[in-house]
């Protein structure tokens, strides 16, 4: 049985007659011998292979190329090399798989964007090898979070009837032939369906019965916004919680993101050291101060009251009952209170039928957390559990009481109040590897115009 190289680097002392696969980033010659540099994905160090000339296996070297993968047989020994601490003396190699002159990953240093046009090989790159590992470590880290704290995870479903934000930003999920005329009724499901652009409403349903519990998978927008931190396909942490209110779910919701900060800090370090030095140098110094500082809290109106005197000409004018443009929102975490921060009590008008509506009658309690260099990266409310004013919000926003029957049914049996909020997974992991692209941080980023794989 083979090894993985991080199971080997952490040995303790030499070991004689190992077993390691992997794939060659470069192969140096000399008269000697030749060093092969291997990966398998495992750790973001690799191991070096010297593979002695008087080899049998030897003559392989010169199709051994950069891309091709190996499995090499061999004694771990003490290296001479300075900033490692091993190597594998190799006694055999095979070659697995070649890879020819036209692999792409050559030679380090291509551009990000050159990367996302080959999605299926970037993986194999420095960055992107410790970005899909750190995306793996924080999924786990979502979940202990709440596993830690009783939450039940709840599976809620990805095709979906309703329009939890009602913002009409779905993908339509049909059987339908493409210009048929056929109604609704004759399709699939008897009914429009979609893909799903939150779990939250089903989330509630589970909330309303077993307590605390989250979700955590894959939703969609068909909103057309090409920016940095928007993807179609994206994936989502929902927690929804009984008897909680809105100041309950924000200390939540800063414990969330300091707990995942603090995973990445500890369980990512190498990969956190690369981030540092060759993507953003100021990450590690931003992530500890996440830890040192508590998290401001500012309502939307000191927000807008605080943008408007900020001396500061945005190219989005700032006006109550408007939302705040990613320009401001950035202006307010980055500039004002550089840390991150929540707004909360959003006006009523900008914000979904679900939210409670406060005593003022013209906001909700609703909040979203900032942070610098990306802005919001979760948004949550208290959800509004009085059957009389849930049915006037759904009917102010013209929506059909007979398919939200069974959400409005939770306020007519045993209703109690609760909230949640939703954080973007991607945007959390760009926040903690300074990442600044949406595009970077999901295996095969899905944006308008673009699903190539
Ligand atoms: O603010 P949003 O739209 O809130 C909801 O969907 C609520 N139903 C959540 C809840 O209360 N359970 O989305 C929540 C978060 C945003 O803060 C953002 O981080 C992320 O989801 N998000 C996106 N991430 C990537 N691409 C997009 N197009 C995103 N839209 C939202
Ligand atoms: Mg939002």
């Amino acid at each position: 049985m083979s090894e993985t190289i991080r199971q080997v680097l952490a040995s303790e002392s030499p070991r004689p007659s190992i077993t390691v696969c992997g794939w060659v980033r470069t192969r140096r010659d000399s008269k000697a011998c030749s060093f092969l540099e291997l990966t398998d994905g495992s750790c973001f160090k690799g191991l070096q292979v010297v593979v002695d000339a008087s080899l049998p296996c030897s003559n392989l070297m010169p199709s051994i190329l950069t891309g091709a993968s190996v499995q090499v047989e061999g004694d771990l020994i003490p290296s001479p090399a300075a900033g490692q601490r091993w190597e594998l003396q190799a006694k055999n190699v095979e070659l697995l798989g070649e890879a020819d002159a036209s692999y792409p990953l050559q030679k380090k240093g291509h551009t990000p964007e050159f990367l996302r046009t080959i999605a299926h090989l970037r993986p194999r790159t420095n960055l992107f090898g410790s970005v899909f590992r750190v995306r793996s470590r924080m999924a786990f880290a979502v979940h202990r979070f709440f596993q830690e704290r009783g939450f039940f995870y709840a599976h809620t479903p990805i095709i979906t009837s309703s329009d939890c934000e009602g913002a009409g930003e779905m993908f339509r999920v049909t059987t339908q032939k493409p210009g048929s005329n056929a109604k609704p009724e004759d399709d699939f499901f008897g009914r429009p369906t979609y893909l799903t652009v939150s779990g939250q409403l089903q989330g509630e349903a589970f909330a309303c019965a077993l307590g605390n519990i989250y979700t955590f998978g894959p939703t969609f927008r068909a909103e057309n916004s090409n920016t940095a931190r928007h993807a179609a396909e994206f994936w989502m942490i929902e927690p929804e919680m009984a008897f909680y209110d809105l100041f309950a779910d924000m200390t939540l919701a800063e414990e969330n993101v300091r707990y995942l900060v603090q995973a990445m800090m500890t369980e990512c370090p190498d990969e956190l050291e690369f981030f540092n030095k060759f993507v953003d140098k100021e990450l590690v110094a931003r992530l500890q101060q996440t830890l040192d500082k508590p998290f401001e809290r500012i309502s939307y109106t000191e927000a807008v009251d605080l943008l408007l005197k900020s001396g500061r000409s945005f190219e989005h004018p700032v006006v109550w009952g408007e939302g705040l443009q990613t320009e401001h929102e950035r202006y307010i975490a980055e500039e004002h209170v550089k840390g991150p921060v929540t707004i909360y009590n959003y006006p009523k008008v900008i914000k979904p039928f679900y939210m409670r509506q406060n005593d003022d009658g013209r906001t909700v309690a609703a909040m979203d957390l900032l942070v610098p260099g990306i802005g919001e990266i979760i948004g949550g409310s208290q959800r509004e559990e009085r059957l009389d004013l849930l049915q006037a919000a759904m009917k102010a926003q013209d929506l059909d009481e007979e398919t939200y029957r069974w959400y409005v049914d939770l306020r007519r049996y045993g209703s109690v109040p609760h909230a949640g909020y939703g954080m973007g997974f991607e945007r959390l992991l760009m926040f903690v590897t300074g990442v600044s692209n949406i595009r970077d941080v999901i295996p095969f980023a899905r944006t308008p115009g673009h699903a190539p794989y």
